[in-house]
């Protein structure tokens, strides 16, 4: 059993190392955008990369043209990342606010639509309305949420891939949220290193390994904890697990 004072030193160990993290002055600053504003960014800017997209795929575009519009693809891409990241900096000390882990979730889907019908996934969600609101940082839980999705979405490219996403209270009366795919699965050897800092499978440049590592820091500081079960050609899926704390 944990005490109070192992808590509070673990969370300073863990603040320290996300405060590490927290790339740099620009991204703090920028951070204080509200993620509202942010979420409204993301729908034209993924118009934007599916337009030039598409002019791409045309033949007979002179040499000129599609050299810009690729310039245009990769800005309009690289400000969408950019949106994605600031999520996580956003009002970071409102950790006491009520927050509807459904809203949560649905935003966060809404938020990568794109990126679902980019890979021809199908998004299903079985979310439980009579879930209680919880005590926490709802930013920090859309940041969760859009890492773990993220990694299932990447994980399933080739297309006709599925993503269910499942709130619940289970019997303790804690809250339960659940990510599957239907992907490649994780290898054991590999299951073992995925909450590991820099850890990654993804070719250089694609993946910074640190998703995962965050995501567990981030789900333990909230006092919850994650857990994942994957079976080859199967799928995987996270489960992640809030307990409801009494008004005091
Ligand atoms: N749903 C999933 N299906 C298959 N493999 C996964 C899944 N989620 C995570 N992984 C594996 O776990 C590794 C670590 O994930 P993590 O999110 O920490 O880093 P990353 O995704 O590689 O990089 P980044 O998150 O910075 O883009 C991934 O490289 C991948 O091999
Ligand atoms: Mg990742």
């Amino acid at each position: 059993m944990k005490t109070l004072a192992d808590k509070h030193n673990n969370d300073n160990i863990n603040e320290e190392l996300l405060k590490q993290m927290a790339y740099n002055e620009k991204m703090a600053e920028l951070g204080r955008i509200s993620s509202g504003v942010v979420h409204e960014l993301n729908a034209p800017l993924s118009v934007i990369t599916s337009a030039a997209q598409l002019i791409l795929r045309e033949k007979e575009v002179p040499e000129f043209v599609r050299e810009m519009v690729g310039r245009i693809r990769s800005e309009a891409q690289r400000l969408s990342q950019l949106t994605r990241g600031l999520l996580n900096f956003s009002r970071q000390d409102e950790a006491t606010e009520e927050t509807d882990i459904n809203l949560a979730v649905e935003f966060i889907l809404d938020f990568l639509l794109y990126e679902a019908a980019k890979r021809g996934v199908t998004v299903l969600r079985n979310l439980d309305y009579h879930l209680q609101a919880i005590r926490m940082d709802g930013n920090l839980l859309k940041q969760i949420l859009l890492n773990i999705i993220m990694n299932s979405l990447q994980a399933m490219e080739d297309g006709g891939g599925r993503l269910l996403v499942e709130t619940s209270a289970n019997s303790e009366g804690e809250v339960q949220i659940v990510i599957a795919d239907t992907g490649p699965g994780i290898p054991e050897d590999v299951q073992k290193r995925i909450f590991e800092p820099y850890f990654t499978t993804k070719k250089p440049g694609e993946g910074t390994g640190l998703g995962l590592f965050v995501t567990k820091t981030l789900v333990e500081n909230m006092g919850g904890r994650i857990e994942v079960r994957s079976r080859r050609n199967r799928g995987t899926s996270f489960t992640v697990t809030f307990v409801v704390k009494d008004a005091e």
